[in-house]
C-alpha cells in the first residue's frame, strides 16, 4: 500500500531562545529535521509533506536544498497539531495510502520502531499511536488504554490528578489509513485548557466510530524532543553515543570512543582506525583499513583504503585521498585530489590542487592558490618531489617527474624531468663573521659613550 509521511515543524520553539527556527538547530552537523527526514526516507515513502510556519521561507529553502523532492505545506497560525496535519489534506486529498505523522523536533524514532506500527497497522489495527513508559511524564499527553484498546489520550494540561498518574505517555507518532485521518480530523475541535485543535482528539473520534486503536512502545530515548538548548545539548550527545557504537560494531577501531565525534552523515569502512580527539564535519567517507591519527578535523572528504592522516591534518570539503596516501601534522588540504601513494607529511597548505601518483610534497609547501579575487589551480604530475618550502604560485603545472629545489617560489610551469630552482643565490664570505663583529662591537661602544 502507497505511503505518506507528514512531518510537523510549524512551531517556533521558544524556549530555544533564538531567531533561528527550532527544527534547523543542528545535531551532528545537520539540521534537527534532517535526521527525522533520514528516517523518513528509509520507509520509501511514496511522498513526504513538512509542514512549515515560522521561519517558514529559510526552513523550506534549507530542506529543499539538501533534499530536493520534499513537499512543504504552510500553517500561517499554528493553532495546534491537528490544525498542523489537516494543512496537509488538500495535498494528500486523493492520496489512497496509509499516512505517518512524525515531528521535525523529535529525531530519534528509529526505522525498527516505525515498522512495528506499520506491522501493527498491516494486521488490521485503523489507528497504531506510538507511545512509550516515562518515570517522569511531566507535560506529555496521557494515554488512556481500555481492554487493549487506546481510548482516549489527554493532554497533561487537561488531565485528571488521577490521569497525571499515569505513566503510558502520547509520542505523537502516529499511523493510519490517510482517508480515515482527514475523515477523523474533520470532527475535532479546539475546546481545551489551550484552545488548539488537538491532533490527539482523533483517538475519542475513532473511538466513537468503533475503529480499532492500538499503541505500540518504543524506549523513551527515542522519543526525546527538543524544546530548549539544554536538550539539544543531551541530542547532541546521546546521537555521539550511538553514533561510536554504532560505528564500533560496524568493525572500526576506536582508540577512545569518547573523544570522538561523527557526523549524521559519516561512513567508515571496516578495519580502519581512529585515533583520539578527531572531530567529522558532515560528508566525510572512510574505506576500510584506513588510519586517523590524533587530533584530526575531517570534512567532506574522501579518504582511501590504506592512507594515513595526522595527528593534527585538517581536511576539508573536496578532499580526494586514493589509495596510501600520506598525510602528516600540521597539513591543511581543501578541494584537492592526491593520488596513490603520495606524500604530504609536513607543514603543507594543499588548496585547488591535484597530486598524481608517487609523489612527495616537502615540509613547508604553499600552494599560493588565491590571489584576493579568485581561486586558482595547481596541477602536480607523478613522481614529482617538491623540495622544502616551496611556493607554487598558481596557476601552474608541474611536470612528471619534476622537481622543486627547497626555496623555490614557482611562478611558471615546470616541464617533465625538469628541476627547477629559484631562490636567491648563496653567497660565502670567508672570515667575515669576526669582522662584523667587531665592527659591530665598536658601533656599539660609541653609541654607548
Ligand atoms: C504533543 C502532544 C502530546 C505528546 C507530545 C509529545 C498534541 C495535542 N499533544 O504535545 O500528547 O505527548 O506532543 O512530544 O498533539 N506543531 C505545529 N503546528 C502547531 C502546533 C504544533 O507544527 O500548530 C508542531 C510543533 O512544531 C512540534 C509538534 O507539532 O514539532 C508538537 O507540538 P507541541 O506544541 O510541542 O506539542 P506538545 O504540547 O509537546
Ligand atoms: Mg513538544
Amino acid at each position: 500500500m502507497e505511503r505518506a509521511i507528514v512531518i510537523l515543524a510549524a512551531g517556533r520553539g521558544e524556549r530555544m531562545n533564538s531567531e533561528t527556527p527550532k527544527v534547523m538547530h543542528k545535531i551532528a552537523g545537520a539540521p534537527m529535521i534532517m535526521h527525522t527526514l533520514r528516517t523518513a526516507k528509509s520507509l520509501d515513502p511514496d511522498r513526504i509533506i513538512v509542514i512549515t510556519g515560522y521561519g517558514a521561507e529559510r526552513v523550506e529553502q534549507e530542506i529543499s536544498e539538501l533534499e530536493p523532492e520534499i513537499d512543504f505545506v504552510r500553517q500561517i497560525e499554528q493553532k495546534g497539531t491537528g490544525h498542523a496535519v489537516k494543512c496537509a489534506e488538500k495535498m494528500l486529498k486523493n492520496f489512497t495510502g496509509n499516512t505517518l505523522i512524525l515531528y521535525g523536533d523529535v529525531p530519534f524514532i528509529s526505522p525498527d520502531t516505525l515498522e512495528l506500527l506499520i506491522e501493527e497497522k498491516e494486521s488490521g489495527t485503523d489507528l497504531v499511536v506510538l507511545g512509550f513508559k516515562s518515570k517522569h511524564p511531566g507535560n506529555y499527553g496521557r494515554l488512556i488504554i481500555e481492554n487493549d484498546q487506546l481510548i482516549s489520550i489527554i493532554e497533561a494540561k487537561d488531565a485528571t490528578t488521577e490521569q497525571l498518574k499515569i505513566t503510558l505517555c502520547n509520542s505523537g507518532v502516529l499511523y493510519t489509513e490517510n482517508k480515515i485521518l482527514f475523515q477523523l480530523l474533520s470532527n475535532i475541535t479546539n475546546e481545551n485548557a489551550n484552545q488548539e485543535y488537538y491532533l490527539t482528539d482523533i483517538v475519542e473520534a475513532a473511538k466513537d466510530q468503533n475503529l480499532s486503536i492500538k499503541v505500540v512502545c518504543c524506549d523513551e530515548a527515542e522519543t526525546l524532543g527538543i524544546n530548549t538548548r539544554s536538550e539539544l545539548s543531551s541530542a547532541e550527545h546521546t546521537f555521539q553515543i550511538r553514533a561510536r557504537e554504532r560505528i564500533i560494531e560496524n568493525g572500526v577501531t576506536l582508540s577512545q570512543p569518547e573523544t570522538t565525534y561523527f557526523s549524521f552523515d559519516t561512513e567508515i569502512g571496516r578495519e580502519a582506525c581512529i585515533g583520539p580527539n578527531v572531530v567529522f564535519g558532515p560528508g566525510v567517507t572512510i574505506e576500510s583499513g584506513a588510519e586517523i591519527l590524533p587530533f584530526c578535523h575531517l570534512e567532506g572528504c574522501h579518504i582511501s583504503k590504506g592512507a594515513q592522516i595526522g595527528p593534527f591534518a585538517r581536511l576539508r570539503p573536496g578532499t580526494e585521498l586514493s589509495e596510501d596516501v600520506k598525510v602528516g601534522n600540521f597539513v591543511e588540504i581543501k578541494n584537492s585530489t592526491i593520488s596513490a601513494k603520495s606524500k604530504i607529511n609536513h607543514l603543507s597548505y594543499i588548496g585547488d590542487t591535484t597530486i598524481g601518483e608517487n609523489s612527495n610534497i616537502g615540509a613547508g609547501t604553499i600552494t599560493c592558490n588565491y590571489d584576493g579575487i579568485s581561486k586558482h589551480i595547481t596541477e602536480i604530475g607523478n613522481d614529482v618531489f617538491i623540495g622544502s618550502n616551496t611556493l607554487l604560485v598558481a596557476p601552474v603545472s608541474v611536470g612528471d617527474n619534476s622537481m622543486t629545489a627547497s626555496g623555490t617560489i614557482v611562478t611558471e610551469s615546470i616541464p617533465s624531468g625538469n628541476l627547477a630552482i629559484g631562490r636567491v643565490k648563496q653567497v660565502n664570505k670567508p672570515g667575515y663573521v669576526k669582522k662584523l663583529v667587531a665592527l659591530l662591537k665598536s658601533k656599539k661602544k660609541s653609541k654607548d659613550n
